[in-house]
């Protein structure tokens, strides 16, 4: 299932954002998604992932194919890297776990060049709105509630799309000028 929307996951933030030359994979896991931009992106100089997970960072860093990815531990809540230091922001099923979801955007927002953009896929759904009840409150698992923390942290011409099965949905955002 992963692969599978990974593969989607490329394919939309390609068509939001052509040609790439840095990519970042924020809560990269095993670095799947990154390896396949890698292939499809041959003009991009950088390709970096991270996650809070030092065994998948390690995993990734096994897997690794091309000499322009870049794998570091660490969270998206205080990204280890200079403002404007991407063109592509791109999480997949990652968003959930975000301790602090507002800090996390903010974060993609200030690492991404003016007019960069971001792609974040994850469980989007009013059918989850009862998970929220129990363990996951405060979470912005439905598109209104993440739409409000996109455009809070500075997001503009937001849009969704369905990806995968009824609630893995992603939105794509452009960072403000
Ligand atoms: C379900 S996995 C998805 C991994 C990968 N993106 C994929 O689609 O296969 C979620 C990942 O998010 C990472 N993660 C959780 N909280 C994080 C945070 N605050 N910042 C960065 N990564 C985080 C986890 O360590 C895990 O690797």
């Amino acid at each position: 299932m992963h692969q599978d929307i990974a593969v989607r996951a490329a394919d939309l933030a390609l068509s939001v954002h052509a040609a790439p030359g840095r990519v970042l994979d924020v809560g990269c896991g095993t670095g799947y998604l990154l390896r396949l931009l890698a292939r499809r992106c041959p003009q991009a100089t950088e390709l970096a992932g991270i996650d809070a997970a030092p065994s998948m960072i390690e995993a990734a860093e096994q897997a690794a194919d091309d000499r322009r990815l870049r794998f570091a531990v660490g969270t998206a809540e205080r990204l280890p890297y200079p403002d404007d230091a991407f063109d592509l922001v791109v999480s997949t099923t990652s968003f959930d776990h975000w301790s602090d979801q507002r800090a996390g955007l903010s974060e993609c927002a200030r690492v991404l060049a003016p007019g960069g953009h971001l792609m974040l896929a994850d469980q989007f759904s009013s059918l989850l709105l009862p998970t929220l009840l129990a363990g996951r409150r405060g979470k912005a698992r439905t598109p209104r509630r993440a739409s409000q923390l996109l455009s809070a942290a500075g997001f503009r011409d937001l849009a969704w799309h369905d990806l995968y099965a009824l609630i893995i949905k992603a939105a794509t955002a452009t960072a403000s000028q």
